[in-house]
């Protein structure tokens, strides 16, 4: 293994710039790779015949009748898979471990934020789903209605979504940050009747009310019927006539339940993707692909032994991560999950470490985002736990910094776990393009290869494949199982988002480059790149060697318009906390950093100006809010700032705006 990240030339236009270049490399441990679910070959048979492969991989699913045909492709971008098959989803994920005997297998060891847990087993699950089943039908829940679910992180919320699924009612789940605008927005885009929510939700020690926001939201909701609130903090709410306790009118039902089958293309449910701009979509996915994609890719990247294996994605069920991979897929594995209630510092930052120590975690799920605000805390906090049961570390949400991924190998995996960084969308459904733990020799900040069965390329404008050693625009040249099928409502803008601007391909919204091997490096959104001079930057590259600065934790990077030279990088960053206060807000720093930048990519990436702050604006989901940066940067009144997680650091940001126009030279 070396150690460098060296500068390259720039390439004159055309597509994404190719710059930074990573040498290290991580190969599989011997152990894991000798006993891992998926092996090299799993490529060659895919290539050799897609079809057949994504065949045998609908096999980990229990139909009820089988697919006359694998994909149904002639009616394109408009896909069917498993065109024929039958299935229920909920029986999928949970009765039938029951029937073979695993009942008392434990589905779920759920953590409350407060320090309150529960253990719940396959058996204990098929019980609450069927109660909760029952209680929708006796609300009149049919068929193909749609049910919103604004919850937290509590079992309800997995029982709630299988029970609709079990009765073939797709789920739309509002994450329990949006506000009541955005919840009123989405339940009126799906027309849900039905609506499941909490009276408050645990949040960084306190009690934080949910159900205000939903009488808010419902008041401009007529079609919507009910209310049914599960009883979490016990404060004081507010009742309405449409409401219901979720203990009044699940508890007393049958905790049994037949389900029955749907078809393969039977709506599953709908997620609304959280754009910065436009009205959010609403991404459909259906039973049998989606399945199938999840629980095939839970199993290869992760290379998942239910029997020994303890699973922990640590996102949020109101994200499609969550959905994916806290909810479908290890339910379908027949695995056992951890699912944590609240923050990572709550009551002190090492919150997760304690869990994973007391729960034996094997395998843990995160995003960068959150890696980076750990290294932020100091390696020291983790150092106290035993972390010594974790095998493999994944990583989802955005590119994952070079060094972000060898802190996290390092000091939470203490160099004995691969590191999955997992390219996906919540269009994908599930994985696509990731390096499989027991196969690929890994390198920190790439995403590697499409993983079997899945077809990715790199194109430029023209929509012609870049050779290696090239960036472009990430597209996927074939059909997936887990593909959304359409935007809820709206055909023709599914059809214009993702599959006009190369024909034939869907465009992912992604710039990516092809490395001297040909492995893939995902370079952040297109709409997040620069155009500096002529060249084409990419934000991510220029965050990844901010952060291989010694004193760098997170970086973000924006472009701002510049007379000379058309945009200039303006960078903002966050320093480690050992570096003395005298230092951070000195000018020293600000060029050490800025010659850093230049060394590691080239003068060209240099940053016009960086800007030292105390923290970065972010979506609840924990993306990077550039566009409020670029605000700043350009010195324009800051845009609609309501999707923040935290809206108080724009003031502070703007507040050391002055002492960063020093900066620029
Ligand atoms: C970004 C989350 C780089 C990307 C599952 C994508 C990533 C968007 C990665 C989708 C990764 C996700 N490396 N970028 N491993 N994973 N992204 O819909 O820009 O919330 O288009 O789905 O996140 O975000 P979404």
């Amino acid at each position: 293994m070396t150690d460098t990240a060296s500068a390259g030339a720039a390439p004159e236009g055309g597509a994404l710039s190719n710059l930074l270049h990573e040498t290290r490399r991580f190969d599989p441990p011997a152990e894991l790779a000798a006993n891992a679910n998926v092996t090299a070959d799993a490529y060659q048979r895919a290539a050799d015949d897609r079809l057949a492969f994504w065949a045998d991989a609908a096999e980990r699913l229990t139909w009820t009748k089988k697919w006359d045909q694998v994909l149904d492709w002639s009616n394109a971008p408009f896909a069917k898979w498993y065109v024929g098959g039958k299935l229920n989803a909920a029986y999928n994920a949970v009765d039938r471990h029951v029937e073979a005997g695993n009942g008392d297998k434990v589905a779920f060891h759920w953590e409350g934020e407060p320090g309150d847990t529960r253990t719940i087993t396959y058996a204990d699950l098929q019980k609450m789903v069927s109660q909760a089943a029952n209680a929708l039908i006796e609300l009149g829940v049919q068929t193909g209605d749609r049910v919103a679910i604004y919850m937290p992180m509590i079992p309800e919320t997995v029982v709630a979504m299988l029970a609709c699924a079990r009765l073939g009612a797709p789920h739309t789940v509002v994450f329990g940050g949006f506000s009541a605008s955005a919840l009123r927005d989405r339940i009126q885009d799906c027309d849900a009747r039905i609506v499941i929510t909490v009276d408050g939700q645990y949040r960084r020690g306190s009690q934080a009310a949910l159900k205000p926001a939903v009488d808010e939201a419902v008041a401009e909701c007529p079609d919507v019927r009910n209310v049914l609130v599960v009883r979490r903090t016990g404060q004081d709410v507010a009742w309405t006539d449409k409401d219901l306790w979720w203990h009044d009118v699940v508890d007393r039902q049958s905790t049994t339940h037949t389900p029955e089958s749907f078809d393969a293309e039977h709506p599953l449910y709908v997620m609304y993707t959280s754009g910065t701009t436009g009205k959010p979509k609403g991404i459909l996915h259906t039973t049998g692909g989606y399945l199938t994609h999840v629980a095939y890719t839970h199993w290869a990247v992760f290379d998942i032994k239910p029997e020994t294996d303890v699973f922990w994605t640590a996102a949020d069920i109101g994200w499609v991560t969550g959905h994916s991979y806290i909810v479908y897929a290890p339910l379908i594995n027949g695995a056992t999950s951890v699912m944590y209630e609240g923050t990572p510092d709550t009551p002190h930052q090492g919150r997760w470490w304690e869990i994973i120590d007391k729960y034996k975690v094997t395998i843990l799920y995160t995003a960068p985002t959150t890696i980076r605000m750990f290294m932020k805390w100091g390696a020291e906090v983790p150092a106290r736990y035993d972390l010594s049961t974790l095998r493999i570390l994944g990583s989802v949400g955005e590119p994952i910094n070079p060094e972000a991924y060898v802190w996290y190998r390092h000091n939470i995996g203490h160099d004995r776990t691969p590191v999955v960084d997992t390219w996906w969308q919540t269009e994908t459904g599930g994985h696509m393009i990731s390096p499989l733990p027991g196969v690929t020799a890994g390198k920190p900040g790439s995403a590697m290869t499409a993983i079997p069965g899945v077809s990715a390329d790199v194109v430029d404008d023209a929509g012609q494949s870049v050779g290696n050693g090239q960036g472009g625009y990430l597209v996927l040249t074939e059909p997936w199982p887990g593909m959304l099928r359409t935007i809820w409502g709206d055909d023709q803008r599914y059809v214009d988002t993702y599959w006009s601007r190369f024909p034939g391909y869907y465009f992912a919204g992604d710039g990516a480059k092809k490395d001297e091997d040909g492995d893939l490096w995902l370079l952040g959104r297109v709409d997040d790149v620069m155009n500096v001079s002529g060249h084409r930057l990419s934000t991510t590259e220029i965050e990844s060697a901010l952060v291989s600065h010694e004193k760098v934790a997170e970086a973000a990077v924006v472009g701002a318009s510049d007379e000379t030279t058309g945009q200039a990088v303006v960078a903002f960053v966050i320093l480690r906390g050992a570096v003395p206060k005298e230092e951070a807000q000195g000018a020293e720093l600000v060029k050490e950093l800025r010659n850093h930048v230049a060394h590691e990519i080239s003068p060209i990436a240099k940053p016009r100006s960086i800007m030292v702050v105390p923290d970065l604006p972010k979506t609840r989901s924990g993306k990077i809010m550039r566009r409020l940066l670029r605000d700043v940067a350009e010195h324009r009144t800051m845009g609609d700032v309501t999707t923040l997680q935290d809206s108080s650091v724009m003031d502070l940001i703007s507040a050391g705006l002055d002492s960063a126009k020093g900066d620029e030279d």
